[in-house]
Order: structure tokens, then sequence, then C-alpha cells
């Protein structure tokens, strides 16, 4: 360990470049998507990635509330993605920050380059993201849930929406990072991909990388997405297989 600060800095490479939870730079924490796991919304997904636990849950299309928000000619994609006070170390403080109101609008403007919003005038489609427990990557784990969950609810859409975030870490470009990766790499760049087209509808950047690894950083994580867009059409096969999502067959 090295320190910078108070703050112990852990090493993020080993020689052999693997990281600190043994992967190599290349590849995704364990994924696993359950598609329809809440009973009363109109569609939900819960997604359990690396340490990320995300709900998603999409009820719509429906009234617009506030009514001055409403659009004669195309429904309006209206996302909310919530972190829980128990989910991260330091409990944070309950409510919409202006990290989460960010966060809100990004996806919403996402989701409203998939959605054939002009399907369904004057209405609103409600997407609810709850992160339950947090460990970096939490807008991509909250895209790949309100995906699976929009398509569950049966909203149509162009493609699903696989997102991943790729890094910067101790020199080298990595795919899907953990929080100790995000806190003490050196970047941090979000995206997601519409697959059909190969189309990136939402790319953020925090920190410093160069051109020529921008470039790997884009190209690893359209292929991360590629994969986890493999895991979530799944998830909706499985949905559809058995018609129950999570919940054990017969349950009220
Ligand atoms: O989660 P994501 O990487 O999309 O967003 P971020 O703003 O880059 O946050 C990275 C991570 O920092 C989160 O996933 C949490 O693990 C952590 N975090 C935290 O502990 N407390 C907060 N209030 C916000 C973020």
């Amino acid at each position: 360990m090295g320190s910078i600060g108070a703050k112990e800095v852990p090493v993020l490479l080993s020689p052999e470049g693997r990281r600190i939870d043994g992967r190599r730079l290349d590849e995704l924490r364990a994924l696993k998507i359950t598609a329809g796991a809440l009973h009363e919304a109109d569609g939900s997904a819960y997604v359990e990635w690396g340490a990320n636990k995300v709900m998603a849950a999409v009820y719509g299309p429906r009234e617009v509330h506030p009514r001055h928000l409403q659009q004669n000619n195309k429904a309006i994609v209206q996302c909310r993605y919530n972190m829980a006070a128990f989910s991260v170390d330091e409990r944070k403080r309950p409510g919409l920050d202006r990290r989460s109101q960010e966060i809100s609008k990004v996806i919403s403007e996402a989701f409203e380059s998939v959605i054939f919003a002009e399907e369904y005038p004057r209405t609103s489609i409600d997407v609810y993201i709850e992160v339950l427990q947090a460990n970096a990557g939490t807008r991509c784990a909250g895209i790949v849930a309100a995906s699976v969950a929009l398509a569950d609810a049966g909203i149509p859409m162009v493609d699903l929406l696989p997102a991943v975030a790729v890094g910067k870490v101790a020199g080298e470009i990595a795919l899907d990072l953990k929080k100790e990766e995000d806190n003490f790499g050196e970047a941090d760049l979000p995206m997601a991909l519409v697959p059909q087209s190969g189309r990136l509808v939402l790319l953020q950047m925090e920190g410093h990388m160069t051109a020529p690894e921008l470039a790997r950083a884009l190209e690893l994580g359209v292929r991360g997405c590629r994969s986890i867009y493999e895991t979530m059409k799944q998830a909706l096969r499985e949905r559809y297989a058995t018609g129950t999502g999570a919940e054990p067959q017969g349950a009220a």
C-alpha cells in the first residue's frame, strides 16, 4: 500500500496485470439480472453487478404529473435515480441531491433516444432506479436495470441499452471499474450503447486520458456493452419462459 495524504491507496494493478479483485483489464464483474422482480410495477428488473445491487421499476405510459409537462406529440420519459441511505459505507443523506439529479437527467435523455415516445402522446413513462448497494458504476447498473424493466413493461424501444464504465487504473485502461478503482484511478468513462446501430447515447468522463487511451476505452466499453447486452436478453428470455420473474411459482 502507498499513501496520498491520509488516504491509503491500494495496489490497483499487480505486476502480472491483475486488478484488485483478480480481474484482467478487459474483464467485467459478475452480472446477474432478474427481469420482473416486482409485482406492482408495470415492468421491473433487479441487477446484481459486482457488489452493486440495483432495482428498477417502470410505470406507464400513464397520466403526466405535473400536468404542465405533458407533450401533445409524444410521451415524456421521467427517470429518477436514487441511492438508498444505506447503499454506501458513509450513510448518504436521503433525498435527491445534485448528483442524483444530474444522473436522473442523463439517464432520462439516454432513454428518450431509444423509446418510441411518439406512440404514446400526452403520457409519461416513469422509471424509478433505486441503488440499494453501491460499488461504482451505479448509473450504468441503473441503465441496465431500467432498460430490462422497460422491456418487461412492454414499452417499444429501438433496442435495449447496455451500459458500462471504463476507466484508467494505474496507467492502464480497464473495463468496469469497482469502487477502489473509481476512487483512486485516473479516469472514469461511463457509456451506454445502442447495440443494433452502434450509437452511444450516454458518454461522460471524469479525470484525464489521452486521445489514444480514449479510443482504447471506447473499444473496450463497446465490447463490454455487447457482452452485457447478451445477459440482458437472456434475463428477458428467462422471464418469458417462466412468466414469473424472481417470484416463486404460484406466489400471489
Ligand atoms: O456509481 P457511479 O460510478 O455511476 O457514480 P460516481 O458518482 O462516479 O460514484 C462512484 C461511487 O462512489 C458510487 O458507486 C459509490 O460507490 C460511491 N459514492 C459514495 O460512496 N457516496 C456517494 N454519495 C456517492 C457515490
